[in-house]
């Protein structure tokens, strides 16, 4: 430390995957700071479920890191830091997407920072570039792959044929996946974020509950090679868009063009795509999670907040949340190997209003096929279709749908 260097201190919740990864990677960047910062960031404390008192952390640190995730003791002890004129740094999204409103309210009645860039999508920095760099900009939609581990499982199923059990576990023998996958495989991990992503792009409230999500438990690998036969690659996509003056908010597994920006993303990648008449479209991708990585975005936020302030305003309007939007749809069908079967189904379609834009014809007998991409059609209408579809007699199986991204890119 130089004569003239103040030292600041950051106190450490959570000594995990994230939590030590950034207790290794602060002193090792310590003199980088100080030089930009002129502070000389320290480690004043860390706390664990079996050692520390919060009291003793909060008093000796200038910045609360909390990396113990969850929504209790986290949300109290985030509060109780900014309350005492602590900055805060933190990458729990259920927290944020559950809580958000009230911690940034916190944050800007006691004038501290709260900032959550590992919160999404690792180090690529969506919340940044959200918050600052296209604050002049009217956001119209953003698409996101926010989720590494089933981004990881969808493509080893579409390379190698494996079924989705078979690419969870290479995923979880890899270090992509946790022996728990639930929250990510069901979409909810996504949709958290989803939730905080739509919450900085359309200034608007947005709840957890409010998001729509589906999973990718149910897709199978006949799905993917059917696809490929059609040109598309299947990804779990985080929608928000302005509605009619509303807003949507979705998550579910879409099968995307080979031109749209997020269709090459493979492996544990994520990606961000942000539409706004102002800058046409940006997308920003890079790893999605892991200690070392998210580590380096809570470093840059603890950076970023020993330097002049970023805050989340407050929101200045509410956008009523859209549920029935429209999609367009893969449909996979299990049929019977007789004459008449495509006109049956097509007159279903036809009565709720869906077209069909291309179909496939596979297989004979017990492995009779029908598979088509239907175009866009508000959601509700198509699930009618679905339902009077599933009671034919000609149906072998329960009819599986996967939504279609339609827009062309490039
Ligand atoms: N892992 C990733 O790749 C990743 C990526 C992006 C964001 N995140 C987020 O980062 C946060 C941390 O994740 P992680 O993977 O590092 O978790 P983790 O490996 O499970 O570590 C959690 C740490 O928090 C401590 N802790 C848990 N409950 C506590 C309590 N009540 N009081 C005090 N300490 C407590 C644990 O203490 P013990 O050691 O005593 O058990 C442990 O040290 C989460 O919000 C997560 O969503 C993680």
């Amino acid at each position: 430390m130089t004569s003239t260097e103040q030292s600041f201190r950051i106190g450490l919740l959570g000594h995990g995957t994230v939590g030590s990864a950034f207790a290794k990677a602060l002193p090792a960047h310590a003199d980088r700071i100080a030089r930009v910062t002129g502070l000389r960031p320290e480690l004043s404390g860390v706390m664990t479920r079996s050692r520390g008192s919060f009291d003793e952390l909060l008093e000796n640190s200038d910045l609360i890191v909390e990396l113990i995730g969850g929504i209790d003791p986290a949300r109290e002890y985030l509060l109780r830091a900014m309350r005492s004129g602590r900055h805060v740094v933190t990458a729990n999204k259920q927290l944020l997407s559950q809580h958000g409103e009230e911690l940034w309210e916190t944050a800007r009645t006691q004038g501290v920072q709260l900032r959550f860039e590992g919160a999404v999508a690792g180090v690529v920095p969506v919340i940044r570039v959200l918050q600052e760099s296209l604050s002049g900009a009217t956001i119209d939609r953003v698409h996101g792959i926010v989720n590494g581990t089933t981004n990881f499982i969808l493509s080893e199923m579409a390379r190698s044929g494996m079924t989705y059990e078979q690419a969870l576990a290479e995923a979880q023998r890899l270090g992509y996946a946790e022996a728990d996958p639930s929250e990510d495989v069901d979409g909810r991990d996504a949709a958290a974020k989803m939730a905080i992503i739509a919450r900085l792009a359309f200034d608007t409230p947005v709840h957890l509950d409010q998001v729509r999500y589906e999973g990718i438990e149910q897709i199978q690998p006949d799905d993917l090679e059917y696809a490929r036969d059609l040109g598309l690659e299947l990804k779990l996509v985080g929608t928000a868009e302005r509605i009619d003056g509303g807003l949507s908010v979705r998550v579910h597994p879409i099968f995307l063009y080979p031109g749209h920006p997020l269709a090459s993303v493979g492996g544990p990648f994520n990606a961000v795509t942000v539409e706004s008449e102002e800058i046409t479209e940006i997308t920003m991708s890079g790893p999605g999670a892991g200690g070392p990585q998210t580590a380096s975005a809570v470093l840059g936020d603890v950076v970023s907040a020993m330097i002049p302030p970023a805050s989340t305003p407050p929101t200045q309007t509410v956008l009523e949340i859209v549920q029935d939007v429209v999609s367009a749809f893969y449909l996979h069908l299990e049929v019977a190997d007789e004459p008449g079967v495509l006109a049956q189904v097509a007159q279903v379609l036809a009565l709720q209003g869906v077209s069909v834009k291309s179909v496939v014809q596979k297989g004979l007998g017990n492995q009779a096929r029908l598979v088509m991409v239907a175009h866009p059609v508000l959601e509700s209408r198509f699930e009618a279709a679905m339902e009077l579809i599933a009671a034919l007699d000609v149906m072998r199986a329960p009819p599986r749908a996967i939504r279609v991204l339609e827009e062309q890119f490039g």
